[in-house]
């Protein structure tokens, strides 16, 4: 059995050296080699230890069992994306910390009573641990955490004095240190990455490296797939083409076609190739295969950017220091409380935007000088902390679609942020809690006193359209974005997969990747879509272990 991997990012290649061509029947390559790819895209951009191996056109095969589709178009840019609204800006990156979270039991437990079988917390418990090497030896005697599996999971190296602070704080407000991955999320705690040694463990390094002497693996870099080739008669999916060193070339799946292409991405692919909403297609003169919701239904995290706090002590933070992260999900008053599904989370920092004195964090975030000079210059270099409130829920969907036929243009992206009042309502009681972690004993101790934004001075100081102010200014997206190729039963209008992945209505696609959650998750991505790869490959394996007597044409019946 051969599997094509397409891709795209050249930085990212490290973990691939090694892998070659050669027959081998089994599927156990696949698994892992699916995993990385379908998580590749977002989380490791850069490994100082990358080397490319990448299959030379030549010498591609002409079929291959599976091809996947790892990554696109270049609509990321040094891994944010440039969201077509010039006020929300990309977060992710103060937080240069592989997060560790898999959101909540009941965000699985919703898949599951949405239509979707075999998605539950107590599934999604098991994919979790299966990819888990949990470093922590009290967690691993829990029995929410894994050991010896591929992902390393543990505490970051190091901690500052103001990370204490932040759990003291947590408890003077009624909250527990605990374990937000356990039974319980409501909580503070030490964040854990995906860490390895002291260093990022991305998902090329956890998942291919074990297997780069497996021989039956190709990979093709820097080859951008433009559509992915249907059958309009049979409607099953037989292959890919792709643009590579400016040349177009198709290449033919036996068994199946798997974008993994990220929430972007993989909604583009699909409506190139004939599969979305009539109208749109129609629109760009793009002959429709099959009628589905592609593009819709899109979640994303967003959250206030710039909270921060001022400080006395000389706990002197420097721009290395500003990676240690703890976390925390608490309640506003929207929340039941005594439900355990927190609304809210916390990302704090132990220092701010102005804390490298506007070296790197101002350009990461696009901050416009003026604004920077206004909030942050005046500041510059002083000593503070800061916590990011993130939405865990958003209520405001949006949705993305093809700006043109053409492969190589980005598609139109609208987020519609805040488009749901309930969302700016939840937020402004996040950054209420945010504010009153600052008036604890415990922070207290440092006399920490807010940062304003001068621009707000013309409202009465916190009131709710004050908060609304300071968030409308310094919206951050944590770039999460989820959701656009849906997965849901039959009769869900809006469903584009089913609950075994297969795209509706195509023989032989299948989409593994952030885009098929139904609802984002109450936590950060990361973990969640290495879950959605390992479930995705097993589907996989079980459907082909099944039927394969049977060939291809069963696909999907
Ligand atoms: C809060 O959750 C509890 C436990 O599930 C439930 O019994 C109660 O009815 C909920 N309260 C509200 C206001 O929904």
């Amino acid at each position: 059995m051969y599997i094509l991997i397409f891709l795209v990012m050249s930085a990212i290649t490290a973990p691939l050296y090694g892998l070659g061509a050669a027959a081998a029947s089994n599927f156990a390559v696949f698994i892992p080699a699916l995993v990385a790819a379908i998580a590749y895209f977002q989380y490791d951009l850069l490994d100082p230890e990358s080397r490319p191996i990448d299959v030379a056109t030549e010498e591609l095969l002409e079929r291959y069992d599976f091809i996947v589709v790892g990554a696109g178009s270049a609509a990321m840019n040094n891994g944010r994306c440039n969201w077509p609204r010039g006020k929300v800006i990309g977060g992710s990156s103060v937080l240069n910390y592989m997060l560790y979270l898999r959101g909540n039991k009941k965000d699985y437990d919703i898949w599951e009573e949405l239509g979707n079988p075999g998605w539950g917390s107590q599934d999604a418990l098991y994919y979790f641990k299966k990819s888990e090497d949990n470093k922590n030896p009290y967690l691993t005697r829990t029995p929410y955490h894994g050991k010896g599996g591929y992902l390393t999971v543990s505490e970051a190296p190091y901690h500052t004095p103001l990370v204490a602070a932040f759990v003291e704080a947590g408890k003077q407000l009624g909250y527990k240190n605990r374990d937000i991955n356990g039974q319980y999320q409501t909580g503070f705690m030490m964040a854990q990455g995906t860490i390895r040694r002291g260093s990022r463990c991305s998902t090329g390094k956890a998942f291919l490296r074990p297997v780069r002497l497996r021989t039956n693996l190709h990979v093709a870099m820097n080859a951008h797939v433009t559509r992915v080739l249907i059958d309009p008669t049979t409607k099953v999916a037989y292959g890919v083409e792709f643009v590579r060193d400016k040349k177009v070339y198709r290449i033919r799946a036996t068994k199946e076609v798997i974008l993994s292409a990220g929430a972007v991405n993989s909604p583009q692919l699909l409506m190139l190739s004939g599969v979305g909403p009539r109208a749109d297609l129609e629109k760009h003169k793009i002959p429709v295969i099959q009628d589905l919701k592609v593009g819709y239904n899109m979640q994303d995290h967003i959250g206030l950017g710039g909270l921060a706090f001022l400080i006395d002590r000389e706990d002197s933070i420097t721009l290395d220091r500003v990676y240690s992260v703890r976390l925390a999900f608490v309640n506003t008053k929207y929340a039941n409380a005594s439900e355990d599904f927190p609304d809210i989370e916390f990302h704090f920092v132990s220092g701010s935007t102005h804390s490298d004195g506007g070296a790197q964090l101002q350009k990461a975030h696009g901050l416009t000088d003026e604004f920077y000079d206004k909030v942050f210059k005046p500041i510059n270099n002083k000593d503070a902390w800061s916590v990011i409130p993130m939405l865990l829920r958003p209520k405001s969907k949006g949705f993305i679609t093809l700006r043109s036929k053409r492969p190589f243009d980005h598609p139109l992206i609208y987020p519609n942020y805040f488009k749901d009042d309930f969302d700016m309502k939840t937020l402004i009681e996040g950054v209420k809690i945010g504010v009153a972690l600052s008036k604890t004993p415990a922070f207290q101790a440092y006399g920490s006193r807010l940062n304003e934004f001068p621009d707000c001075a013309h409202i009465t100081k916190y009131t709710d359209p004050y908060w609304e102010c300071m968030i409308r200014l310094y919206t951050v997206t944590i770039y999460h974005p989820v959701g656009t190729c849906k997965m849901g039963p039959y009769w869900d209008q809006e469903a584009v997969v089913d609950p075994q992945l297969r795209v509706y209505g195509i023989k032989g696609l299948r989409v593994i990747d952030a885009s098929i959650m139904p609802n984002l998750v109450s936590g950060n991505t990361n973990a969640p879509v290495i879950m959605i790869g390992e479930k995705g490959s097993d589907l996989i394996k079980e459907f082909w272990t099944k039927t394969a007597k049977y060939g291809r044409n069963y696909i999907g019946i």
